[in-house]
């Protein structure tokens, strides 16, 4: 049985660190790569000696799997611009919240299927969340899920909670790095021998050691309650935590997303 073949358009940072992990992770998926950006092209091109590089219409006819690594404003104009040239069994994976799978759906006539990859794909970790879009039936989502299954943990998940899911899963390593290169640059400041590298370092073990007790069957709660003696230091800073507007947080995120799928669709 051969292998599906993933077909990226896009060179920018989502589109390396899928090729990066493919090449890693999946070393079998044939690989194909499109970009308007020459140089880009050249470069992942030198670093992936497998990848074929070709117009992104010629990708389209070839890919069993293709995917859209450009911005949402840009989906719907070149999904339009591939329409011709997919086969009706391609199946054309969004990889973005930023455009309503409905509106992507009506621009071509082969099956959609949506993806939200993340950085940590790139060690062969994290989840990735899939959703089936307009025409996707079961083998197509497994095909999809087949390929992220090598480079991540795939979740299928409903459309419906692509938002929250995407927060927890993918946002979700941006803030917690946010929030540890602040914790680490404050507590450096207060240090008296030790370097910011060395905190760093310090930050990244206990991250490594949290996700360990929480694999174990530690709750979050648990850790809180076990580590922060009431009264304690780390008491002192968790009052000061539980002021932070987390409420606000999730709520920007989907204010944002609402605003990018309407100005996504405004482009149909
Ligand atoms: N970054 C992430 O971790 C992440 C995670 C999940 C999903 N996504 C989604 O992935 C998509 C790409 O994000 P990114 O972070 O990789 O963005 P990025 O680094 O800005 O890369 C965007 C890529 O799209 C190309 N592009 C821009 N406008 C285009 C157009 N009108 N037609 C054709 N190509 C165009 C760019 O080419 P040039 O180099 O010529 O500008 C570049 O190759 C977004 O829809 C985003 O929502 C990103």
């Amino acid at each position: 049985v051969s292998v599906p073949s993933v077909g990226i358009i896009g060179t920018g940072r989502i589109g390396a660190i899928l090729l990066r992990a493919a090449m890693r992770h999946a070393p079998d998926v044939p690989l194909l790569l499109a970009g308007r950006n020459e140089a880009a092209v050249a470069a992942l091109a030198a670093e992936i000696p497998a990848l074929k590089r070709l117009p992104a219409e010629a990708l389209a006819a070839q890919a069993d799997l293709v995917l859209l690594a450009v911005p949402p404003d840009a989906y719907c104009r070149l999904a339009k611009d591939l329409a011709p040239h997919l086969r009706s069994d391609t199946v054309l994976v969004s990889l973005t919240n930023g455009i309503a799978l409905a509106d992507l759906g009506a621009c071509v006539s082969c099956p959609v299927v949506k993806v939200i990859p993340t950085m940590a794909q790139t060690v062969g970790r994290g989840v990735s969340l899939v959703s089936a879009g307009p025409r996707a039936k079961p083998r197509h989502v497994e095909r999809v899920r087949s390929f992220f299954g090598r480079i991540s943990r795939p979740l299928l998940i409903d459309d419906g909670d692509s938002r929250a899911a995407s927060n927890v899963a993918g946002s979700s390593l941006a803030i917690v790095a946010a929030f540890c290169r602040a914790f680490v640059r404050e507590n450096a400041k207060k240090a008296v021998a030790l370097d910011e590298a060395a905190l760093t370092a310090a930050m990244a073990e206990t991250l490594g050691a949290l996700c360990a007790l929480v694999e174990d069957g530690r709750s979050f709660e648990e850790i809180v309650e076990a580590t922060a003696t009431p009264g304690g230091v780390t008491a002192a800073a968790l009052e000061v935590l539980a002021r932070w507007p987390m409420t606000d947080m999730v709520e920007a995120t989907f204010a944002r997303q609402a605003a990018m799928v309407q100005q996504a669709g405004r482009t149909r």
